[in-house]
C-alpha cells in the first residue's frame, strides 16, 4: 500500500514550497495538483474559451490530454505532448484554473489522474480537495493556512524579487477572491477536513512547518 500526505489550503498559503520539502525529506513524490489545473486553463485561453462558457470547457476537457512526468524530482505538466511549466504560473492562468475548476468534467478528468498517480507511488499531494475528495483515506491530511495579508506579503516579496511592479493590496484582493471562488463553489470546495490537522503558518518558518508535519506522519495523525 502506498502512503499518501494531503495538503490542502487557500492560494499562497505556502502549500507546494512546504510539500516539495516534505517529499524531497520523506523521498516521495510531489503532486502538484494546481498545477493540472493551470494546464488546462492554459489550454483554454489558448482556445479563446471564456470562463463563463462551461459547455465548450466541458468539451475541451474531454480532448485535451494532461500527463505527468517527473525528471530529477520536479513535476513536469505536459499539455498535449508540450512542456508547459514556463507557461502556467501567471496571475491569468492563476484566475482561469480557479474559475474553470468549477467545471465537473475538468474536476472528473484531474482526480482520476490524481488517483491513479496515488495507487502507484507514495505522495505528497497539494491542491484544494485532496483530503476532502481525491485522497479521503490519505494516512495524513492537513489544511495548511495563513493570515491572507501574511500570504499576499510573501507573494509580493516573491515578485519583487523576480523584479516585477506589483501592489500589495492587489495582491491580497485578488488571494481574497480567489479563495472565496474556491471555497464557494458547488463541487468539492475548498474546505477542511474533518480529520485534517490545522496548521497556520503565519507565525512560523517553511522548516518548522515541515518538521512539525513530518511529526504529524510519525505519530500516524490525520
Ligand atoms: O494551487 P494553485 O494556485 O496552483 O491552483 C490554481 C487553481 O486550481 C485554484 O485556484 C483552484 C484550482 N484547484 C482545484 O480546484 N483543486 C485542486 N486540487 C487544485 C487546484
Amino acid at each position: 500500500m502506498s502512503y499518501s500526505i494531503a495538503i490542502d489550503g487557500p492560494a499562497g498559503a505556502g502549500k507546494s514550497t512546504i510539500a516539495k520539502l516534505i517529499a524531497k525529506k520523506k523521498g516521495y513524490i510531489y503532486v502538484d495538483t494546481g498545477a493540472m489545473y493551470r494546464a488546462m486553463a492554459l489550454y483554454f485561453i489558448e482556445q479563446g474559451i471564456h470562463a463563463s462558457e462551461q459547455d465548450k470547457i466541458s468539451a475541451a476537457a474531454a480532448a485535451v490530454d494532461v500527463t505527468i512526468t517527473y525528471e530529477n524530482g520536479e513535476q513536469i505538466v505536459w499539455l498535449n505532448g508540450r512542456n508547459v511549466n514556463g507557461l502556467i504560473r501567471t496571475e491569468e492562468v492563476g484566475k482561469m484554473a480557479s474559475s474553470s475548476s468549477v467545471n465537473k468534467d475538468v474536476r472528473k478528468k484531474l482526480v482520476e489522474l490524481q488517483q491513479a498517480l496515488a495507487s502507484k507511488e507514495n505522495v505528497v499531494m497539494d491542491g484544494r480537495d485532496i483530503g476532502t475528495c481525491v485522497l479521503p483515506d490519505a494516512n495524513v491530511k492537513i489544511y495548511l493556512t495563513a493570515a491572507s495579508r501574511v500570504r499576499a506579503v510573501r507573494r509580493y516579496e516573491e515578485l519583487k524579487a523576480k523584479g516585477l511592479e506589483c501592489d500589495l493590496d492587489v495582491i491580497e484582493k485578488d488571494i481574497i477572491d480567489r479563495d472565496y471562488q474556491d471555497m464557494h463553489r458547488e463541487l468539492s470546495p475548498l474546505r477542511q477536513a474533518e480529520d485534517a490537522v490545522l496548521v497556520d503558518s503565519s507565525d512560523m518558518t517553511i522548516e518548522q512547518v515541515a518538521d512539525a508535519i513530518i511529526d504529524l506522519c510519525d505519530k500516524g495523525a490525520g
